[in-house]
C-alpha cells in the first residue's frame, strides 16, 4: 500500500489513493453516506454512494466515530458550491472504492473533534490519548516539535553540541525540593532528580566544551500551579568566555527568529527587548515580571523585557542570608570585592538576568563564579559552615580550581514558552502527558504503592499512618 497523507490528496485530483486514519464523523444522508476522515495531517471528506457497491455501501454505514479505517478511493475535485474554506482539503473530495476496517472503537468517553475546554480536565487527563487527538492539542504538540526543531537548528549552525546530562545525579540547591531516587546497592542512600543540569553545564565548561545545550527535562518538588509542573522541560545552555551581554543577545536573537519562524502570527512588541533593572521593575511595576503589553486585550502581542541587576543575596526568615537566584552567579564586576570582603552584603548585585514575556519569567541565567575562592564566599555568607561547604559542593570547587574558562548562561522554560505562543491558559495544554494540578498521572495511575518485595530489595519500609 502507498498509504499518503490526507493533506497531500489536494495534488492528486483524478488519482486513486490510499488513506489511512479515523472516522471523525460520518453524515447518512440514506442514497450517500458522507465520513470525515482523519490523519494527522488533516481531514478529507469520503463518500460511499451508489457507485460503490451494496456491500461496500453496508460496510460505510457501520462505520462509528473513532474507527480506524484504510480507504482506497478516487480524488475528485467537489462542485463550485459545495467547496468548504474551512478545510485544507474543502476543494475534493473521495469517491470511495474499497474501505478496510483495521480496529473498531468503543465509544470515546468525550468528543475529540472539538475544542475540548468544556470537559472535566480530570476526564481529559485520565484519558490523554484519546485527548490528544483534538486538533488544539495536536497543533500544540507540532508546535512544540517546531520550536524545539528550530533551537537545535539555530544552536548547532552557532557550534553549540546538545549533550545529555544524568537524571540519577544528587540534589542541586536550586531552591525547590527534590525527588529523590533510593538506591538499591547502597542502603540508606538517595539519588536526586535534577532541578536542572546547572552543576553539570558548569561541569562541561570545566570540561572544555565551550558551547553547550539541551533540552533537558527537570524534576522539582514544589506545588503544581498554571504555569508550573514536577517535572518540566527546559531549553539549557552554557558559554564560555562570554560575558553577560554575548549570553543576552544570543537569547534575543534566538527568541526573535524562533516567533517570525515558528508563530508567524504574533507580533513582538519591542526589539530590542526592553531592559529594567529590578529596583525599576519593583518600584514602578510591584513585581520583578512586568507585563508590558501596550494593549492587553491582543491575544498575539509579544512583550518581552530583559530583567537585571538583582541583588544577590536577601534575608532568610532566621535573619541569615540566601542567595535570591542562583548560588554559582557571579556578582557584578563592581561588586566583586563585596563578595569576597564580605562587606555590604545587601548591596551585591548579581549578574542574574531573567527573559519575561507577558508577565510570566520564561527564563533566567547568569555569568558564573569560575573561581572557586568566590563560589566559596557566597556558601560562607549562607552560613555553610566548611565541612558543609566541602561536603556538599566539594566536587564544584574542585572542578574550579582545574582551570575552569569564565562562563554563564540560561534556561528557558519552554513549556511556559510554548504556552503564550499558543494562547493557551495553562502548561498543561502544551505537555503530551502532565500532572494534574495536585501532581498526578491520573492515565497511569501514578504515584502508587510498591510491592513489598521492591520495597525490601531498596530498603524502605513504609510507615502507616492515617493522614493521608
Ligand atoms: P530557574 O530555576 O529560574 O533557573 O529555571 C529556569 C526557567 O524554568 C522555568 N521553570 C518551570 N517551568 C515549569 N514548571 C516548573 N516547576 C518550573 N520551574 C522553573 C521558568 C524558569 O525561568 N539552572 C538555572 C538556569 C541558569 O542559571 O542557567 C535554572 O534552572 O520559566
Amino acid at each position: 500500500m502507498e498509504r499518503i497523507w490526507i493533506k497531500d490528496t489536494v495534488e492528486k485530483v483524478g488519482q486513486t489513493v490510499d488513506l489511512c486514519g479515523w472516522v471523525d464523523n460520518r453524515r447518512d444522508h440514506g442514497k450517500i453516506i458522507f465520513i470525515d476522515l482523519r490523519d494527522r495531517s488533516g481531514i478529507c471528506q469520503v463518500v460511499f454512494g451508489p457507485w460503490s457497491g451494496e456491500e461496500l455501501y453496508k460496510k460505510a454505514q457501520d462505520l462509528r466515530n473513532e474507527w480506524v479505517v484504510q480507504i482506497n478511493g478516487l480524488v475528485k475535485e467537489r462542485p463550485e458550491n459545495l467547496v468548504n474554506p474551512n478545510l485544507i482539503t474543502g476543494k475534493i473530495e473521495i469517491e470511495a472504492k474499497s474501505l478496510d476496517i483495521l480496529n473498531e472503537s468503543q465509544t470515546p468517553p468525550f468528543d475529540v473533534t472539538g475544542d475540548g475546554s468544556e470537559i472535566n480536565e480530570e476526564v481529559r487527563m485520565k484519558y490523554r490519548y484519546l485527548d490528544l487527538r483534538r486538533p488544539r492539542l495536536q497543533k500544540n504538540i507540532n508546535l512544540r516539535h517546531s520550536v524545539v526543531k528550530f533551537i537545535r537548528n539555530f544552536l548547532s549552525e552557532r557550534e553549540f553540541i546538545e549533550i545529555e546530562t544524568p537524571i540519577l545525579t544528587k540534589s542541586t540547591p536550586e531552591g525547590a525540593r527534590d525527588y529523590v531516587v533510593p538506591s538499591r546497592l547502597y542502603p540508606g542512600n538517595f539519588y536526586a532528580l535534577p532541578q536542572s543540569p546547572q552543576q553539570y553545564k558548569q561541569l562541561l565548561m570545566v570540561a572544555g566544551m565551550e558551547r553547550y545545550f539541551q533540552i533537558a527535562r527537570c524534576f522539582r518538588d514544589e506545588d503544581t500551579r498554571g504555569d508550573r509542573q514536577p517535572e518540566f522541560t527546559q531549553l539549557d545552555l552554557e558559554m564560555s568566555f562570554v560575558d553577560r551581554e554575548d549570553v543576552m543577545l544570543l537569547n534575543e536573537e534566538l527568541l526573535i527568529n524562533l516567533v517570525k519562524t515558528c508563530a508567524p502570527n504574533k507580533k513582538i512588541q519591542q526589539i530590542p527587548f526592553p531592559r529594567i533593572s529590578y529596583k525599576e521593575a519593583i518600584e514602578k511595576y510591584g513585581i520583578d515580571r512586568p507585563d508590558l503589553r501596550e494593549n492587553k486585550n491582543d491575544p498575539d502581542l509579544l512583550a518581552f523585557c530583559w530583567v537585571i541587576d538583582f541583588p544577590f543575596f536577601e534575608k532568610t526568615d532566621e535573619g541569615g542570608w540566601t542567595f535570591t537566584h542562583n548560588p554559582f552567579s557571579a556578582p557584578k564586576s563592581d561588586d566583586a570585592d563585596k563578595l569576597m570582603d564580605k562587606d555590604n552584603i545587601e548591596s551585591i548585585l548579581t549578574t542574574q538576568y531573567d527573559i519575561v514575556l507577558n508577565g510570566f519569567e520564561i527564563g533566567g541565567g547568569s555569568i558564573r563564579n569560575h573561581k572557586p575562592e568566590a563560589l566559596e564566599k557566597v556558601f560562607e555568607i549562607m552560613g555553610f559552615e566548611k565541612e558543609r561547604i566541602h561536603k556538599n559542593f566539594g566536587h564544584m570547587l574542585e572542578a574550579l580550581s582545574y582551570g575552569a574558562p569564565p562562563h554563564g548562561g540560561i534556561a528557558w522554560g519552554l513549556d511556559r514558552l510554548i504556552t503564550l505562543l499558543s494562547n493557551e491558559p495553562n502548561i498543561r495544554e502544551v505537555m503530551a502527558f502532565p500532572k494534574t494540578g495536585d501532581a498526578k498521572d491520573l492515565m497511569m495511575d501514578s504515584p502508587s504503592e510498591l510491592e513489598k518485595k521492591q520495597l525490601e530489595e531498596i530498603h524502605i519500609e513504609i510507615k502507616k499512618s492515617n493522614k493521608k
